[in-house]
């Protein structure tokens, strides 16, 4: 049977990248096949040292999957530290991990270089990714381009294991929305919650205005011609919005008189009109806690359930049982 599974860490809350690099595309698959996702609240420990912070993006990011109409009849949504299986089956994927191999990794490379808090966390993140994956024989696993060298990892890993052990897990593969590969933030870089640079588009409106209006532009007056193919604001609008508003937004640009403010207000405009139902619901969900907590725990037991099954196979091969 082909499971889909993925996860979002919860050292923030849920941004435009997220939301259309992993959450959307995977919804649309998870009404095809039993999908698994989880809030990867562990992952989140290795930047995130605020427990009250920690809980609230916890519940804010399951509230995303929920608002944008995840369907938990037959879909498990989860929260990660509820299966403590993963921590003890990343122990024995750590046993067979070159230590070159997560030395190497793009992302353990970049967030050392960035980051003044380096931990082992850090260091050995993409093998509790693994775990995480393996622990429920996923096939298919949704994610932004920024995430496929983890994938890679997580299949060099399961194959060694397979080898050292016998056949035990099943190969996972990412699958990538091309449209959506990597959304760019407010100032151009790939959206992430450690640049700064979000646009979270299920926050109240005051705080969604002020991450539009800090869209990098360029210094061109009101008057003057711009140039839509460069502009950061019609980069996002045109991830979000209609081909017929898209080419009208372009040809305000091209026609002068038209300003970067106009433009993001259109951008807020969009927003505001395309996600509101999910910006509704997301609030309703963030004032009432407790239906959220409700749904992680029934997914936890459904997790649970699979976890036990692959752990149980993983001790007896490995010679623990
Ligand atoms: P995280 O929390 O950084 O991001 C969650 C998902 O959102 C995608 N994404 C983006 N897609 C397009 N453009 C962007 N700017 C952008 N920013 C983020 C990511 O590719 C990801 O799919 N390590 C993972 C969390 C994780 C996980 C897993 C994922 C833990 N275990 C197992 C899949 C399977 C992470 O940090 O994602």
């Amino acid at each position: 049977m082909s499971r889909i599974l993925t996860g979002i860490q919860s050292s923030g809350k849920p941004h435009l990248g997220n939301i259309l690099g992993a959450i959307l595309p995977a919804i649309e698959l998870s009404k095809t096949k039993e999908s698994l996702f989880f809030i990867a609240d562990l992952h989140a420990l290795t930047t995130t040292k605020d427990p009250k912070k920690l809980q609230e993006n916890t519940l804010a990011t399951a509230a995303t999957w929920l608002a944008f109409g995840l369907d938990t009849s037959y879909n498990i949504l989860y929260k990660q530290s509820d299966v403590p299986q993963v921590t003890e089956l990343m122990w024995y994927l750590n046993c067979i991990t070159p230590f070159p191999m997560l030395a190497n990794a793009h992302s353990f490379k970049d967030k050392s270089n960035k980051l003044s808090d380096v931990n082992a966390g850090l260091f050995t993140y993409p093998v509790l990714m693994a775990a995480d994956i393996i622990l429920y024989d996923a096939n298919i696993v949704p994610v932004g381009k920024d995430q496929l060298q983890h994938l890679e990892i997580t299949r060099d890993i399961a194959k060694s294991f397979n080898h050292i052990y016998g056949e035990t897990f099943v190969i996972p593969e990412a699958k990538i929305k091309e449209d959506c590969m990597i959304i760019p933030g407010t100032d151009g870089q790939k959206m992430s919650k450690s640049y700064n640079n979000c646009i979270h588009i299920l926050e109240n409106e005051k705080i969604l205005k002020k991450q539009i209006m800090k869209i990098h532009t360029d210094s061109k007056d009101l008057d003057e011609i711009k140039d839509p193919d460069t502009c950061n604001i019609v980069k996002i609008y045109k991830l979000i919005g209609d081909p017929k508003n898209c080419k009208n937004l372009e040809k305000k640009y091209r026609n002068g008189g038209f300003g970067y403010g106009h433009a993001k207000s259109e951008l807020l405009d969009l927003i505001l009109t395309k996600y509101n139902l999910p910006r509704l619901k997301f609030q309703e969900l963030m004032d009432n806690p407790e239906v959220i907590e409700k749904e992680l725990e029934k997914g936890a037991k459904k997790a649970n359930q699979i976890a036990s099954a692959v752990m149980k196979k993983v001790k007896k091969n490995i010679g623990l049982m």
